[in-house]
């Protein structure tokens, strides 16, 4: 079994979903509103272990009924929280998510999650050593990313980094991360000078732009390949990021060439939104794999 450590958000997405999306000053009555677990960093440890990873998560959660909630769900989900340690005197994370118009808008309040620190993971550099990859989104300090590039850069662990959401990235991070997966907003950001085509040929089967329904594409060194999505009845696509993440640091761990990798990521992701909730609808291996041989 691979060991993939997770280093990122836990949240309560808190979700309403409507018809409409309201616009600045507008109020519009909704039809539903739900409590699921989500946050990048713990989405990502969920769908790896249900993929079959050895999963630890190393984060924070505050000391309050939606911290219990994240950590009750790492525990049926089979993540290990030893390294998930709750915070006094501040909140868990929420996400505050409106479906509407087949798209998500999102604001995410990151409360412990800014409490992933430097000095925190000064305190796991054991657990990190010891893991066969790290996958780490930008939902905690920037500096963090930073160090957590460094150490996995001296001790010789891929680190893949989910730049998500979108900001400017330390280039030291680009150059330490193994592998990198931008969308083409996020992709623009990181290589604010250089088109899409060129940013690929620069980081040969290192960077991933992922493209939504259109699938994801990289550079093999020879030539640009797209690897296309699957087609599927989209219900909610909270979490297809992360599915795709998660899935794809499970097969580089386990030795699969990158077009296999990322091929089983795609359908992963593609299993993921047909049910609603950033986890609700993350397979297990058994799926993914009877999926790739229909
Ligand atoms: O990537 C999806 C996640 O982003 C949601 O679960 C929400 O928590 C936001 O952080």
């Amino acid at each position: 079994m691979v060991k993939i450590g997770v280093i990122g958000s836990c949240a309560v997405d808190l979700v309403v979903t409507s018809d409409k999306r309201p616009g600045a000053g507008e109020t519009v009555l909704g039809e539903s509103f739900r409590t699921v677990p989500g946050g990048k960093g713990a989405n990502q440890a969920v769908a790896a272990a249900r993929l079959g990873a050895e999963v630890t998560m190393i984060g924070r959660v505050g000391e309050d009924n939606f911290g219990e909630v994240i950590l009750n769900n790492f525990k049926s989900n089979g993540v290990s929280i030893s390294h998930v340690e709750p915070v006094a005197d501040i909140e868990s994370g929420t996400a505050h998510i409106v479906l509407a118009e087949g798209d998500n808008s999102i604001v995410v309040v990151k409360g412990a999650n800014d409490l992933v620190t430097p000095e925190y993971i000064k305190q796991k550099l054991n657990v990190i050593q010891d893991m066969d990859i790290i996958l780490i989104q930008q939902e905690i300090p920037e500096e963090t990313v930073v160090l957590v590039s460094q150490i996995c850069a001296q001790a010789g662990i891929s680190l893949l980094l989910n730049p998500a959401p979108a900001r400017e990235v330390d280039p030291s991070v680009i150059e330490n991360a193994a592998y990198l997966t931008p969308n083409e907003h996020e992709a623009a950001l990181l290589f604010g000078g250089l088109s899409p085509a060129q940013a690929l040929r620069q980081y040969p089967n290192k960077l991933f732009i992922t493209e939504g329904a259109q699938g994801v594409r990289y550079y093999d060194g020879r030539r640009e390949v797209l690897v296309p999505a699957f087609k599927v009845e989209a219900v909610d696509t909270t979490g297809a990021g992360d599915t795709f993440n998660a899935a794809f640091a499970v097969a580089l761990a386990e030795g699969q060439p990158i077009y296999e990798s990322v091929m089983f990521a795609n359908r992963a992701a593609s299993l993921s939104v047909t049910k609603f909730g950033a986890q609700g609808g993350m397979p297990t291996r058994e799926e993914v794999e009877a999926s790739l041989q229909s």
